[in-house]
């Protein structure tokens, strides 16, 4: 499907959708049925990583029937566009301490996977429970560093996706399918 007015593309950009919001609302349960099954009596303490993960996280919550709690934690990894810059700093931090808990660090995608191993390494020193991971995407034929999602919604072929809080230059967040962005050659 090629983008439409109103979607945000702008000449030159097509948006084609790779996952559709049905087919999105139906794994987010899925991955939320795996960890109330995981976590089955306790409580759980889901990390955001912002701002990419925030529309799945709020959608994941919802659907997770055990007691709750949610933080964010903002890093920076990409310049502006599409490569990594390869370095990873830390934008922003927890609220409060995650000694002792579940924590399940929510990532929108897997890519690099220098994100995720750089948010552990950090995660880790705090000392909680557990530590997992659970990312909507994962594409791992781009895999730089050594990682797995615990919970992962769609594995993808290693194209530039946008929406459902991925963007390309802060924009698309707001498109309720993932979509593939074609652009310009850079
Ligand atoms: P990594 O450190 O290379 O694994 O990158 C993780 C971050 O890069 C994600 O949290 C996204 O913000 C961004 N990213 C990677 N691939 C895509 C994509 O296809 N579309 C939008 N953002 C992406
Ligand atoms: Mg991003």
């Amino acid at each position: 499907m090629a983008a439409r007015a109103g979607q945000g593309a702008s000449p030159g950009q097509e948006l084609r959708v790779l996952i559709r919001r049905a087919s999105i609302q139906r794994r987010v349960r899925e991955v939320a049925l795996e960890i109330t099954r995981d976590f089955s009596g306790q409580r759980v303490h889901l990390i955001g990583v912002l701002k990419g993960a925030c529309i799945f996280l709020s959608d994941l919550v919802r659907e997770i029937d055990l007691e709750t709690s949610i933080d964010f934690i903002a890093v920076s990894s990409y310049g502006k566009g599409r490569e990594s810059s390869g370095q990873v700093r830390l934008l922003k931090d927890l609220d409060s301490s995650i000694a002792d808990l579940n924590v399940i660090l929510v990532e929108d995608i897997l890519d690099t996977g220098l994100t995720i191993s750089y948010l552990l390494r950090v995660l880790e020193q705090r000392k909680p429970k557990v530590l997992r991971v659970a990312a909507l995407l994962d594409k791992p034929s781009r895999r730089v560093k050594d990682v797995k999602g615990d919970y992962v919604g769609f594995t993808i072929p290693n194209e530039f996706v946008v929406g459902y809080g991925l963007d390309f230059n802060e924009r698309f967040r707001n498109l309720k399918d993932v979509c593939v962005v074609s652009l310009p050659a850079e």
